[in-house]
């Protein structure tokens, strides 16, 4: 069944945020833009996810604008207007008038008017909140301002603060709603059986984007329309490449397959990364360092609890994976020198993981006044510790070379622990093998 969070929870967010903001404000959140991709074919759109969080309005080229003024909120929602022929070529528009009735606005009007409309409604306004940062919004702020200022003669007031409104909504994203945790157990199931699915149909000779297939195929079938990103399926020294999206392999025996695959369920990502071998059985080496990366895995899910520091996290997986390459011959010295050091990189050169939501990288600082932050409940976070052994990395044994392996669970952080949303999907080496088994 469909799961989505409730119409009133747009209400409630866009009340919320400004609860949080003195009187005599406004706030300004901007959709996605539909993007050209060549002639008349666009890039498959999908909104902004700020705009949607607090909106629940998914057409491109939208501005929302709430206003507080002694107290008392309006909401202004900008959206394309009704066009016959246009809706002919690219489909349905809710228009002004739908806007109000079915997406909660106090008011709604044509983007035509922008221009006329956002100085007046600005008029008065003492701060202004909006992204900062965004090239375009920040442009037609400026003539939006500029325009206010040239008639300042009328009495018109032009807003003297402007403001960041990411620092606000961005911390409101991070923490994740008992109906936002839903979708994202959902996310990371659908994911965690496109992964199983893979994992049954991988054998040599078929091609990185076949068990790609596979994946956006479950996706689809489970309600999942998109992916969150584009699918890493790196076999052999591939698998060293951290963005590799190029898909384009054989996989051969003998060697591994790492996929990075998330589905986007209603607006919420799973991000999961699986690595095994092609044919089913681990090589002595390629056991050892899966057993590391597994082990940094467990180990730094076991500390995901309110109150952990976020840092001490990659931290434990630094010093698992450090002192697991010295006992295996890939690093040579003293622990803490190595550590100091941080010798690691040139096996683990990313971090261990980040916050997950309705952007697969999603939304919040990960310090406060300078200091990484402790984890709350509702926060959502990828644990990915990995090992990567470049192919033509001489100063290893040539056993080692071309191995890359990340393991990656996305963990909800829960009152007293943790949920570990994509545990569905096997990951030690005797689940692996047997499950490969039966797909062979
Ligand atoms: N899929 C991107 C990442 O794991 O960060
Ligand atoms: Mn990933
Ligand atoms: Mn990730």
């Amino acid at each position: 069944m469909l799961k989505t969070v409730s119409e009133q929870a747009f209400e409630q967010r866009r009340s919320a945020l400004l609860a949080q903001l003195e009187d005599n404000c406004a706030v300004m959140i901007k959709s996605a833009p539909m993007v050209s991709r060549n002639s008349d074919v666009d890039y498959l759109f999908r909104q902004d996810s700020t705009f949607f969080y607090f909106t629940g309005f998914d057409e491109p080229d939208a501005l929302a604008l709430i206003t507080k003024k002694a107290g008392k909120l309006e909401y202004h929602l900008f959206c394309q207007p009704r066009n016959p022929e246009m809706e002919i070529w690219y489909g349905y528009r809710c228009g002004e008038v739908g806007v109000v009735e079915s997406f909660g606005a106090d008011m709604g009007y044509s983007n035509l008017d922008l221009d006329e409309k956002i100085p007046r409604l600005l008029d008065g306004i003492s701060h202004l909140y909006y992204s900062l940062g965004r090239a375009a919004l920040n442009t037609q702020v400026n003539g939006w301002l500029s325009t206010m200022r040239s008639r300042s003669r009328a009495g018109v007031v032009t807003p003297s603060h402007l403001l960041q409104l990411d620092d606000i909504s961005h911390e409101m994203r991070l923490i994740k709603s008992p109906a936002e945790q839903d979708m994202m157990r959902a996310a990371a199931k659908i994911s965690a059986d496109a992964h199983i699915k893979a994992m049954l149909a991988c054998q040599p000779g078929v091609m990185e984007y076949q068990l790609d297939a596979h994946i956006q195929h479950h996706f689809a079938m489970q309600g999942a329309g998109q992916a969150a990103y584009p699918s890493i399926v790196g076999g052999g020294k591939n698998a060293c490449i951290l963005h590799y999206i190029n898909n384009n392999q054989v996989l051969n025996a003998g060697e591994l397959v790492l996929i990075d695959a998330g589905a986007e369920y209603q607006y919420y990502a799973g991000d999961i990364t699986r690595t095994y071998p092609v044919n089913g059985k681990f090589s002595p080496e390629q056991k050892a360092l899966y057993e590391l990366t597994l082990k940094a895995n467990l180990s730094c899910i076991a500390m995901i609890k309110p109150g952990t520091n976020f840092n001490a996290i990659h931290e434990c997986a630094v010093e698992i994976i450090t002192k697991g390459l010295v006992e295996l011959g890939l690093l040579s010295g003293a622990i803490d020198e190595l550590i100091e050091q941080e010798a690691h990189r040139k096996f683990f050169m990313h971090k261990l993981g980040h916050w997950l939501g309705m952007d697969v990288h999603d939304v919040g600082n990960y310090k406060i006044d300078g200091q990484w932050r402790e984890l709350q409940a509702g926060m959502v976070m990828t644990v990915e510790p990995g090992i990567y052994v470049a192919s033509d990395d001489t100063e290893v044994e040539a056993r080692w070379r071309g191995i890359g392996i990340r393991i990656e669970d996305d963990v909800l952080v829960t009152e007293d622990g943790c949920e570990v949303m994509s545990r569905a999907v096997p990951k030690s080496v005797t689940e692996i093998e047997a499950l490969m088994r039966q797909g062979n």
